[in-house]
């Protein structure tokens, strides 16, 4: 029984292998932003309603520039998740005005310890995505594709599509809440 214990404390937040989803918005060059930039290269107000209703109940995990830009933003996802956490190895202080705990993990393996059994979803940047995409049981990539060509120099870590497959895609128009075309889709991991 107690070496059942031992065992139990020392089980990696890797052993544990939560799963959870991404999402992301791209361009068609799959762009995700600028360096130096932590705001998003568009609005699209629907696409951030729709992230508010993804996030519900969830535990975020970001990077601390995507969380930044939230809070300037003043995303409905901070009142509708049930928590962030962000991932920085230095010292950060966000303020604690938010309706939801906002938590810094120093490592993706802490930011899974602090999500505990909580559903988890990533919200980037580029290499908190690719942490999810190598550490994580991810089975669901919410990817929102922008119909716009537009500089960047930060990509969407590359997926093998073979593994995916899509099972919505709803198509948006451009309006004057929303400044460009953009699709809607949901990617499931295909069972081995
Ligand atoms: N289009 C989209 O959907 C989308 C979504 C999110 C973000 N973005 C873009 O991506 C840009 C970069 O976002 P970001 O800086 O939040 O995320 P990131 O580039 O994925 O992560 C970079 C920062 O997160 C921290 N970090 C990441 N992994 C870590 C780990 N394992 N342990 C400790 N710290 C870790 C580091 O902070 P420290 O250097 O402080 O240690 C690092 O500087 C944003 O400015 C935005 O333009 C786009």
């Amino acid at each position: 029984m107690d070496t059942i214990c031992i065992l139990e404390r020392k089980k990696s937040p890797m052993a544990i292998n939560p799963k959870g989803s991404i999402a992301a918005a791209v361009d068609e060059n799959n762009v995700l932003g600028r360096k130096g930039r932590s705001s998003l290269l568009w609005h699209l107000k629907k696409d951030l309603e729709h992230l508010a209703k993804l996030a519900a109940g969830k535990i975020i995990i970001c990077g601390k520039e995507t969380l930044a830009s939230l809070i300037a933003n003043d995303s409905g996802v901070l009142k509708t998740a049930a928590k962030a956490v962000f991932l920085s190895k230095n010292a950060s202080i966000f303020s604690d005005f938010y309706r939801i705990p906002i938590e810094q993990a120093t490592s993706f393996d802490q930011a899974l310890l602090l999500a505990g059994d909580r559903e988890v979803i990533v919200l980037g940047g580029p290499r908190v995505y690719a942490e999810a995409i190598n550490y994580m049981n991810i089975q669901t990539i919410h990817l929102t594709i922008v119909h716009v060509k537009i500089w960047g120099d930060l990509y969407f870590p590359k997926i093998n599509r073979s593994e995916w497959r899509i099972i919505a895609s709803v198509q948006h128009k451009r309006n004057s809440e929303n400044d460009f075309n953009f699709t809607i889709r949901t990617l499931v991991r295909r069972s081995p």
